[in-house]
Order: C-alpha cells, then sequence, then structure tokens
C-alpha cells in the first residue's frame, strides 16, 4: 500500500449504512436515520432533461471541467442568488460536491498547510486534508449556543501556517448556521492575511429562520473566496454527482488538469439534468424546505422528551445532533459508537455516532426520511434508552 493510503479512514457514516444494510437484508425490519441524503425523488423536469439528453444521443465526452452550458448555468444560479459575477474561466463541474472538495485540498494543500475546520464537522473534510498531507487544527463550538460559529472563534486558530479555512453553514452534522455578519467578519481577517476562504454551501437553500448567503458575494472577495457548491441536496439528486467550484482562473485551471488525469468529465447525462435543475423552475426547493421544517419540528421535541437526552434546535440542513451523554452514563456506555451500535442492534435504528463529527457524546439522527419512519424510529429510541441499566 502507498503510505498515503493509511492517512484516511473509511468513512463511517457509510459503515453504519452498511450496517443497517446488512441486517435488512437478513430480513429485519430497520428505521435507517443514518443515510445524509433527500428521500424525495428527483423533480420531473429534472429527469425529463436527462431522459432527452440520452434520446438525443449526448453520450460523448464533454470537457473535462463541464460543458460550457453547465458551468453557465451554475454561473447563472450562483449570480441569480447571491449578485456574484464569474466568468466561465473560474468555474468548474466536479464530480459532485464531495469531488470539488477534494480537488481543493489536492490543488493548494501542501504539506504541513494548516486548515481550519470548525469542530463538529463532517466527517470527509478531516480526510481529504491528512491525504492531501495537510494538518488538520479543529475549532469547538458551543452546543449551548447552537453550535454557531463566530469569526473570533476561528481567528484565535489562526497561524502563519494556515492555508484554508473550510466553512460549513449550515452544518452537516449539527445544523450550526453562522450569521451573514460573522461570515463578512471572517471574510476580513482571512483576506487581510491572504487565507483562503472555502465556503461549502452544500445546504445552503435549506434554512429555518434566514435566507440563503454566500460569502462570495461581498465584492472584491474574489481572490481567496472558494465556493464549493452541489445540486446533490438542493434538487433532490445525490446519485447524479454533480458538482461545482467557483474560484480564482489558476485554482480552477489546476484542479481541471487534476480533474483531467482522473474522473475526465462528469457523466454528460448528468450534467444536462444539473442545467435543468439550475436553470428551469426552483419550486421544488422551498416544498422540500417546508417537509424538513415540519419533520424538524416533530423530531426535535419529541428527541427532547427522552431522558438522558438534550437536543439544540437545528436551523438549517436536515440532521438532528442530539447529546446522549446522560443515557451513555444511565447504560455504561463509553462512546457514541457503543450507543448506535447497541440501538442498531437492540431497537433496529441507524444513527451515526458522533466520533465521525469529532465530538464525544453525540448521534447524528437524518431526518430527511418519512414522517411515519420518525414516528416509529423515535418510538424504539425513547424505549431503548429507558431500558438501558
Ligand atoms: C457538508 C457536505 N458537503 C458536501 C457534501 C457532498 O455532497 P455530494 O458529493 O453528494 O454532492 C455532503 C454530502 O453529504 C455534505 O454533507
Amino acid at each position: 500500500m502507498a503510505d498515503r493510503i493509511s492517512l484516511i479512514s473509511v468513512s463511517s457514516t457509510m459503515k453504519v449504512m452498511a450496517d443497517a444494510d446488512k441486517l435488512r437484508r437478513e430480513g429485519v425490519d430497520v428505521v435507517d436515520f443514518s443515510a445524509g441524503e433527500p428521500d424525495f425523488p428527483t423533480p420531473d423536469n429534472i429527469k425529463h432533461a436527462a431522459i432527452r439528453a440520452i434520446n438525443e444521443n449526448y453520450s460523448k465526452y464533454t470537457p473535462a471541467g463541464g460543458s460550457a452550458e453547465c458551468k453557465q448555468a451554475a454561473i447563472d444560479r450562483h449570480k441569480a442568488e447571491f449578485g456574484t459575477e464569474y466568468k466561465p474561466s473560474e468555474c468548474i463541474i466536479t464530480v459532485g460536491g464531495k469531488h470539488v472538495l477534494f480537488n481543493y485540498t489536492q490543488a493548494l494543500v501542501n504539506a504541513g498547510d494548516e486548515v481550519i475546520i470548525p469542530v463538529p464537522y463532517w466527517v470527509t473534510y478531516k480526510d481529504i486534508v491528512n491525504y492531501a498531507g495537510g494538518k488538520c487544527v479543529f475549532v469547538d463550538t458551543d452546543e449551548q449556543e447552537g453550535f454557531r460559529l463566530t469569526a473570533d472563534m476561528i481567528e484565535k486558530k489562526i497561524t502563519p501556517k494556515t492555508k484554508i479555512v473550510l466553512i460549513n453553514s449550515p452544518s452537516n452534522p449539527a445544523g450550526g448556521v453562522m450569521e451573514d455578519a460573522e461570515f463578512e467578519k471572517l471574510y476580513h481577517i482571512t483576506s487581510k492575511k491572504g487565507i483562503f476562504l472555502l465556503t461549502d454551501e452544500c445546504y445552503s437553500h435549506f434554512l429555518y429562520d434566514s435566507t440563503p448567503y454566500s460569502v462570495a458575494s461581498i465584492k472584491g472577495s474574489k481572490s481567496t473566496v472558494l465556493v464549493a457548491g452541489t445540486v446533490s441536496k438542493t434538487y433532490a439528486m445525490t446519485g447524479w454527482r454533480i458538482g461545482y467550484g467557483l474560484a480564482p482562473e489558476a485554482i480552477i485551471g489546476a484542479m481541471m488538469k487534476l480533474q483531467s488525469h482522473s474522473t475526465s468529465n462528469p457523466t454528460s447525462i448528468s450534467q444536462k439534468a444539473a442545467i435543468e435543475a439550475l436553470n428551469g423552475p426552483q419550486d421544488s426547493v422551498p416544498q422540500m424546505l417546508a417537509e424538513y421544517r415540519r419533520r424538524r419540528d416533530f423530531i426535535i421535541p419529541r428527541l427532547r422528551q427522552i431522558p438522558g437526552v438534550e437536543c439544540s434546535n437545528p436551523a438549517g440542513a436536515f440532521y438532528a445532533y442530539p447529546n446522549v451523554r446522560g443515557a451513555m452514563t444511565k447504560g455504561g456506555l463509553q462512546t457514541p459508537l457503543e450507543f448506535a451500535d447497541r440501538l442498531l442492534k437492540e431497537a433496529n435504528v441507524a444513527v451515526v455516532p458522533g466520533e465521525a463529527f469529532g465530538t464525544d457524546h453525540h448521534v447524528r439522527i437524518s431526518y430527511a426520511t418519512s414522517m411515519k419512519e420518525l414516528e416509529r424510529g423515535l418510538d424504539r429510541i425513547h424505549k431503548f434508552v429507558e431500558a438501558l441499566a
């Protein structure tokens, strides 16, 4: 094995999904809260665009960094929502949002460079920084404050080696949202020091108390702001694998070079589907958000009724991140992994243990699943915790 492969670990989200899947194939009725993807189907207009593309034989290679039309669609959508102005040479289409994040770290991070990552973090950040030879510098957020991040918290961790500050707002797994003014303050701090501000806008459309914001909307911010976007969650298109990056031309060029020797272009058919998603009617987005809100408003009070469980109210995305410290203590469980393992085996509910996100007393519950499943799952968790001794 190459040494670098030991720098990364198997995604724990994938592991729980695999364990749950194994049980299901054995005939066990599992309630699965582990998947981080919308339960909605891709909207019809998007599906039809892909079917049209197939029938019209749009089945050849496109340019490695995406077709001109797809890049323009990503640029236009970002402009319509945030007033940004990007040229096609400042845009890349990738195989999902994860891919553009991977490309950014590969293109920018040298051995020993520091990347600041707020905790709790999406599991992949740590591994892609490590794989690039960088050093993760973690910043704790305050659970009592809804895991909200401030510019001051980040500033304290900046050193001469800081290369990138990576922000995900709203966040996976806790739904924490950085206030627009704090984001702006952070931009001024990082840009003055020549540090890149990488904004993962994966869940930016799923906000319950505020409207979507992009730090890239700050005039003159282009040289240090790196946007990572994806159609996966916004348009219920996780399987289609289309993401995009908006960044300075030289960085896009470097990522294009990398992509041309690895994946080549993202699937041509999926690009056509993404063009329709980005250019077409947007009404499916608020409809999905309204449903996520309904589910959030059901699940959070329900979790809080369970003895030994506390839960902050997520301000965005579609995850609850309950603190199960009390329940763990009651059951003599040392880690969230142990909690999740027992919950899966004894109550047949799949959740993701907090170790994956850098915390010691939480599990992640995805509520991108039907109300019926939420009710069944919450009942099971309640009974499981009550029976712990
Ligand atoms: C925070 C965050 N960023 C990026 C992604 C990447 O999504 P995709 O690669 O499906 O576009 C995910 C997916 O779960 C995510 O949770």
